[in-house]
This record gives structure tokens, sequence and C-alpha cells, in this order.
């Protein structure tokens, strides 16, 4: 089953997707949580991407095409993925195109995560993420047991860089202009499925969950 999840930055996509690879045992391709792992490591690209991460831009096309292309040939994407976060412009998205024909593939499911402004931006600045293992929190929503501490693996908690609401309302709008697009893109090959984010966490994997059926 190969997946795409798509939505405005803290509508779940996350959170999701790690329930998704629990139950499905697909790996979860994040290229937010890649260039995070670049710019942790100090790496050149890590020092580019950093630029317009904490500028809430997107890091330009070619630099996230080539980081998927090489992550889609890893033998745990043969029996499916989860792409999140990428494709986010329409460049990004023929571009996938390209590669899954190349690679004798195709997308099932396009799950769109609906969620407005205003719910984004206390989500985003609430939440919190553990430094070892990735797992994702919400002070209010889905606070951790003991404060600032992982549930999963006892890592540290930590609030990402571009988390401030400033830089929220900067990547909402860069969703809005840029990405959106991709929602009619996928609705034209048929393939789209729109879910209302605003529910809970577990109400959203339900429904989520109902659209996964079809495709098992
Ligand atoms: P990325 O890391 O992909 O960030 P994003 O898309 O902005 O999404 P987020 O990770 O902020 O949110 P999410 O939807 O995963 O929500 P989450 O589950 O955490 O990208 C970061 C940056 O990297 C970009 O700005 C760009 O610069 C660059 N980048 C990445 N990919 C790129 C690409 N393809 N092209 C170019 N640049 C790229 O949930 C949010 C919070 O809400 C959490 O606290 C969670 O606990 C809580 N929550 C989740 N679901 C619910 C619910 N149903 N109810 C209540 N609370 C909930």
């Amino acid at each position: 089953m190969n997946l795409i999840l798509l939505g405005p930055p803290g509508s779940g996509k996350g959170t999701q997707a790690k329930l998704i690879v629990e139950k499905y045992g697909i790996p979860q391709i994040s290229t937010g949580d890649m260039l995070r792992d670049a710019v942790a490591q100090g790496t050149e690209l890590g020092k580019e991407a950093k630029k317009y991460m904490d500028a809430g831009q997107l890091v330009p096309d070619e630099v996230v095409i080539g980081i998927v292309k090489e992550r889609l040939q890893q033998p745990d994407c043969e029996k499916g993925f989860i792409l999140d976060g990428f494709p986010r412009t329409i460049p990004q998205a023929e571009a996938l195109d390209k590669m899954l024909e190349e690679l004798g593939k195709n997308i099932d499911a396009v799950i769109n995560i609906q969620v407005p402004e205003e719910e984004v931006v206390k989500r985003i600045v609430n939440r919190r993420s553990c430094r070892n293992c990735g797992a994702v929190y919400h002070l209010i929503y889905n606070p951790p047991k003991e404060d600032n501490k992982c549930d999963k693996c006892g890592g540290e908690l930590y609030q990402r860089d571009d988390d401030k609401e400033e830089t929220v309302r900067q990547r909402y709008k860069v969703y809005k202009e840029q990405t959106e697009p991709l929602v009619e893109y996928y609705e034209k090959k048929g393939i789209l499925y729109n879910v209302d984010g605003t529910k809970n966490i577990d109400e959203v994997f339900n429904d989520i969950n109902a659209i996964l059926q079809k495709f098992t």
C-alpha cells in the first residue's frame, strides 16, 4: 500500500503516519524529519535547508526530490510506504509520478487531512517532539506522562525551531499557495480522500483506517 498524507502544517500527518506504521508495518517517509536529521548532523544539506525551514519557506524542489528518490529505492519500501510532507508543490508531484513510473509503482491513496488555520496554530505552539525517537506530543491534547520525557523511549522532548507562532502562520500561507493545488491534482487522478482532521487523534485514525481497508 503506497500512501501520501497531505494537509497543512499541524494537521496531524506525522501523528497519523506513526499510527499507520504501527498497524500496517509500512515505513513513514517524512521529508521534514529527514531534513531535521540533516540539520542535526550539520551536513551541507542540513545547513542549506535550515535557512528555509526557520523562515517557514519550502526547501528547493530539487533538494527534496533527490532525497525522496534515494529513500524510495530502499528495500523496506518494497511492501509499501507513507509519504508524509511530500510532495508539497506541483513540480514535486510531477517528479514523484516520474519516479514511481520508473520503479513500476503507483500511489493507492492520498489522504487529505483538513484542519483550519487557528486550530493549526493552537496545535503547533504546544507540540513537543522526542529528540531520540521522534514521537510527537501535545501539551494539552496528547501530553507525555512525565514532563519533558518521552513515554516510549524516555528521550528528551523539545520544541522545533520552526514552531513559533509567526513561523507557523508563514508555513500555513506557503501551504495555501504552493501545496493546496495538489488537492485538485490528485482529485483529478481519482485517488484523493478527504478526512476531517479536527476530530480527536483516535477518531481521525478510525476514519483513515476505513479508507485504507480498500487497499489491504
Ligand atoms: P514538516 O516537518 O513536514 O512540517 P509540516 O508539514 O509543516 O507539518 P508538521 O510536522 O508541522 O505537522 P503534522 O501535520 O505532521 O502534525 P503533527 O502530527 O506533528 O516540514 C517542516 C519544514 O521542512 C517545512 O516548512 C519546509 O521548510 C521543509 N520541508 C519538508 N518537506 C518539504 C518538501 N516536500 N518540500 C520543501 N520543503 C519541505 O501534529 C501537530 C500537533 O498536533 C502535535 O502536537 C500533535 O500531538 C497534535 N495533534 C495531532 N493530531 C491531533 C488531533 N486530531 N487532535 C488534537 N491534537 C492533535
